[in-house]
């Protein structure tokens, strides 16, 4: 396949900046695909990696692997870098998160051992339970700016880079509103000089990234890149951008089910979702204001896929609840249940249990894939600003003010295949192939 890019090609080497690089989504994203580069495991869960897409040329129809038709960066390409609070190296991170067992861990160990964060851009008042100690000397947020972009600059040079990507993969921060600070680039800039309260750490990530022209990804719910001012500024700059909050276990199984009861016109009095979780996302939720921020993202779906303003007497009386509960013993092997009260013919009343044991970071990594490789082939494709088309990935997808954003995951999937057919001129198909 021709490189199709005007702005670099998909064999260039792809610089990947993770924002919380210490984590235990970042650790099991950069072990499985150091892992996965040598040979040692597959990429499951992984669309770019291992799925199909049907390619109509007159009559006929391919499916190749998107790998094979999209000019997507390899795997062998990416190099690997970021930031974090706490100075241990990925494989240091990844032995203590606990997610993936030693031998994993040790077949790639001295990449791993490598791969050091630089030092976080952070203010403990937007992460209460999290006491960094590997933090940047200011918490003046136009200061923390200007360091993020040095730290871009010298990480780009130092590996001799074409193009880079930044993905928040950082903890869940407390609730901030959006109001007139963020509306525009002017106010945002004059508040981060200001050094307003408004101005939460992962914005400075974000400004720095586009301001540099590096596209940004946010998989946490937090404001970030989500506002009027930094939207404007990615367009200004043509700079890919997409959010917000990975969608990997309760919700995806929300975005599945409740297509199923709208399709088949059956009614919704209740939904309860609650979780058991003990990494140290679990305990960062635990403060109720980084709870909120989490709440409010995953609130949104169920009315967006029902629209109970059209079927008041199927959706119009939604009781919907979701709590997430710190509980170490089960760390990243997280327990969710959903109990939905449904109703069918005549209003009787029937009840649905899910119980997924997931597994947080397992689930995660593979979306961190595929989201840096569709966001740098967005960018180098000429597709600025959100990216709505990679809806698919998230919890509570950017969109476009004063339009609803496509929760339901199969059409998300249609939407995802038809820009990723477009990007090569294919013509776009109807079905979910
Ligand atoms: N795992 C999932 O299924 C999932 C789904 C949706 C969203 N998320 C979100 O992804 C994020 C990461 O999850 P996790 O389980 O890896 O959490 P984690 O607590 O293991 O990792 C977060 C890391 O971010 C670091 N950090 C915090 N503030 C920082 C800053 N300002 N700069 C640099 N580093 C900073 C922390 O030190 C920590 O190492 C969380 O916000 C979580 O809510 C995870």
């Amino acid at each position: 396949m021709e490189n199709i890019s005007a702005n670099g090609n998909a064999s260039d080497k792809l610089g990947v900046l993770i924002v919380g690089l210490g984590g235990a989504v970042a650790s099991t994203f950069v072990i499985g695909s150091l892992s996965v580069r040598k040979g040692y495991s597959k990429p499951i869960g992984s669309i770019s990696q291992l799925s199909e897409i049907s390619i109509k040329k007159g009559s006929e129809i391919t499916e190749p692997k998107i790998k094979d038709i999209i000019p997507i960066t390899s795997l062998n390409d990416l190099v690997f870098g970021g930031w974090d609070i706490f100075p241990e190296s990925v494989y240091e991170a990844a032995i203590h998160a606990e997610v993936l067992s030693k031998e994993d861990i040790e077949k790639v160990a001295d990449e791993a051992k490598a791969i050091k964060p630089m030092p976080g851009a952070f203010d403990q008042e937007f992460v209460k339970r999290l006491n960094g100690t590997h933090v940047k000397g200011t918490t003046n947020k136009w200061e923390l700016v200007q360091l993020i972009i040095e730290d871009i600059r010298s990480f780009k040079k130092e590996n001799n880079l074409d193009r880079i990507v930044i993905l928040w993969a950082a903890s869940t921060e407390i609730y901030v509103p959006m109001s007139e600070v963020h509306m525009d680039i002017a106010s945002l800039e004059k508040a981060m000089k200001e050094n307003s309260p408004e101005i939460a750490p992962s914005m400075c990530y974000a400004y720095a990234a586009i301001n540099e022209g590096i596209p940004f990804i946010n998989g946490a719910p937090a404001l970030t890149v989500d506002m009027p001012a930094l939207i404007d500024f990615s367009l200004k700059n043509k700079v890919a951008i997409c959010g917000k909050d990975f969608k990997t276990g309760q919700t995806m199984m929300k975005t599945v089910l409740s297509p199923m009861l709208k399709t088949r016109m059956l009614g919704l009095n209740g939904w309860f979702s609650t979780n058991i979780l003990g990494n140290r996302d679990g305990e960062v939720l635990d403060d109720p204001d980084s709870f909120k921020t989490k709440e409010v993202s995953k609130l949104s779906v169920i009315d967006t896929i029902l629209e109970p303003k059209k079927y008041p007497e199927l959706y119009g009386d939604i009781y919907h609840k979701v709590r997430i509960n710190y509980y170490p013993p089960r760390k990243d092997n997280k327990e969710g249940w959903d109990n939905i009260d449904l109703f069918g013919w005549m209003g009787y009343p029937m009840q649905l249990k899910v119980d997924f044991l997931c597994r947080d970071s397992i689930l995660a990594a593979p979306l961190c894939l595929d989201l840096v490789l569709f966001t740098d082939l967005a960018q180098r494709c000429g597709s600025y600003g959100i990216q709505t088309w990679l809806s698919f990935y998230f919890k509570s997808p950017m969109h476009e003010m004063g339009k609803n954003p496509e929760h339901d995951l199969f059409t998300q999937n249609a939407i995802m295949r038809n820009k990723l057919r477009s990007f090569i001129g294919a013509e776009p198909l109807d079905a979910l192939v």
